[in-house]
């Protein structure tokens, strides 16, 4: 049968055998279009009816799987393969020379709590904190899940490296022989400060690679980037105290200020980076993000001058400054300049790494380099959390750096990135050149496109909506910067083809929309982050160079 969803049920089986089968195996739907295998959905629907608990339990003979089959028009494998499922789990139980029956004690409900009988309630949201309601950020559901809308379907979301080019073979081995030294030892409780082969591993990398001036011993182990900002704003910030963020700036950031009740200070980027500008006493920062290596999104790199100015700055303020050393791996034009770090002879600047963009951001596993007065107050924070990140991925982690894995990696995919690169550039002329003036950075894994024509941005808007190809607009990393309409092109992720592909679909879409003039009522300023509520803003620069 070649229908997408097609119903034909155990209504037909023979008449005899079907008083013994009181089950409503009526239900059962079956889509050949779907990405569930059919036994899957078959073995879903079964427990499902089960659980319901609205078949007769008198009668609870099943099918035989010859018979369903037949009605339901597929293969037996594929009802045994249910079968067998619903078997190991103990929802059916096999009697000899008897048939399959339904279990007398099904797992869910052995497994399953009584439910307290509830009465109906009127919807209305619930009360949460208020560090909730300030957050900004007022997506919900589905949108709010990141790993839903990542690959494999090319959405030019930024942010996305190539996972598929992890090397998991050699991190399967690697894991397998972490456990076979340490054994049990990495499943009891584990360090707050991170497993110290990891910290030593990290230390050396930062001082050979990024210009660090840091000690083992200065390194906390966190959950990525977003754990670090969040161990930093609570260990820093009071209620009410000021912190400073780029504008446009990483999104993920802005909910942490909120969320902390800090008052969130934009400040605009220029050619040089992050503008300090005039700051009254009272007004000023307990803590600055920023990401020197690489603004996100506008990919300038801090200057020097820059660089020691914001050191000064804080030092003179009593200030702290986050540095997210973003993407500073992928440079195409040469080396990276060094860290903020490791010009602090302050102690001011803490040092914010990921293993998202190089690694697999899944991973969850980042780092701290703190000044030493510092350590112990952040790593308090982070064991009122979640105690410490998993143990046996840190040692994984320690291993496949000190046996060169990571640098090896890192350099395989710097290659792979920057041929990516250069495609995408010629495949966005081709196929979009018309509409935008791409800006070309010499480091990241995404690109800001501009819109040469403010009337074209319906069009886009639309495009994205109608084809999935998900370029973000730039105003949805803006709070209160007011910017030339520009869309930021992720491209890490995709295969040459797959860029081309993204590129012609959302082209043609754009043709199309055009064409019929079917780009009005989509807005540009539509995105999910409402405006930030901070005092601030003399009107901003537009373009950084
Ligand atoms: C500026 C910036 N820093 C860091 C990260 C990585 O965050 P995490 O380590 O929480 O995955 C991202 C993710 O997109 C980012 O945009």
């Amino acid at each position: 049968m070649n229908g997408a969803s097609y119903g034909r049920t155990v209504s037909s089986v023979p008449k005899q055998r079907r008083r013994r089968l009181v089950m409503s195996f009526e239900m059962v739907r079956l889509d050949r279009a779907s990405s569930e295998p059919l036994y899957q959905q078959l073995y879903r629907q079964i427990r499902e009816e089960l659980e319901s608990g609205s078949f007769d339990s008198s009668a609870s003979r099943v099918p035989s799987s010859r018979v369903l089959a037949a009605t339901l028009g597929i293969s037996r494998p594929t009802v045994n393969e249910a079968f067998s499922k619903l078997l190991a789990e103990g929802y059916l139980q096999a009697r000899k020379r008897s048939g399959i029956f339904v279990a007398d004690h099904l797992p869910a409900t052995f497994l399953k709590a009584a439910r307290p009988a509830t009465t109906a309630r009127t919807e209305r949201s619930p009360r949460v904190a208020r560090r909730v309601t300030r957050m900004t950020d007022i997506r919900s559901g589905r949108q709010l899940d990141v790993g839903v809308a990542g690959p494999p379907s090319v959405t030019f979301v930024a942010g996305l490296p190539a996972v598929d080019e992890f090397p998991i073979a050699v991190w399967e081995r690697l894991r397998e022989q972490v456990l076979a030294k340490k054994g049990a030892h990495l499943l009891r409780y584990a360090s707050s400060r991170g497993e110290i082969e990891l910290r030593k591993a990290i230390a050396a990398y930062l001082c050979d690679f990024r210009g660090a001036n840091c000690h083992a011993d200065q390194i906390v182990v966190v959950g990525g980037m977003q754990q670090a900002m969040l161990v930093c704003a609570l260990a820093l910030i009071n209620e009410g105290e000021v912190a400073w963020i780029e504008d446009p700036g990483f999104h993920q950031a802005r909910n942490v200020f909120a969320f902390v009740g800090a008052k969130m200070v934009p400040r605009p980027i220029d050619r040089e980076g992050l503008v300090i500008g005039k700051c009254s006493r009272q007004n000023s920062p307990r803590l600055i993000l920023v990401t020197p290596s690489h603004q996100f999104p506008f990919g300038v790199t801090m200057s020097l001058k820059r660089r020691k100015a914001l050191i000064e700055f804080a030092e003179s303020r009593d200030g702290y400054i986050l540095e997210d050393d973003y993407n500073s791996e992928f440079r195409f034009d040469g080396p990276p300049l060094p860290c903020l770090q490791g010009l602090d002879n302050a102690g001011r600047v803490i040092y914010a790494g990921t293993m998202s963009k190089i690694l697999y951001p899944s991973l969850r596993l980042g780092f701290l380099v703190a000044p030493p007065h510092l350590v112990d107050t952040l790593v308090k924070v982070r064991a009122v959390m979640d105690q410490h990140s998993p143990a046996i991925d840190q040692a994984t982690l320690a291993r496949f750096i000190t046996e060169g894995f990571f640098l090896s990696h890192v350099k395989r995919m710097r290659e792979l990135y920057a041929q990516r690169r250069v495609f995408f550039i010629e495949q966005f002329q081709k196929w979009l050149g018309d509409y935008f003036d791409l800006e070309v950075t010499p480091a990241g894994l995404h690109f800001i496109a501009w819109l040469r024509r403010r009337e074209d941005l319906p069009f886009f808007m639309r495009a994205r909506e109608q084809t999935g190809v998900w370029p973000r607009p730039l105003s949805f990393f803006c709070i209160k910067a007011q910017l030339d309409p520009a869309f930021v092109f992720g491209f890490a992720a995709w295969s040459q083809a797959q860029i081309e592909q993204g590129l012609a679909k959302l082209a043609s879409a754009v043709k199309q929309l055009k064409q019929r003039g079917a780009g009005n009522g989509s807005s540009f300023q539509s995105h999910p982050f409402s405006p930030a509520t901070s005092s601030y803003w003399p009107s901003a620069a537009v373009r950084p160079n």
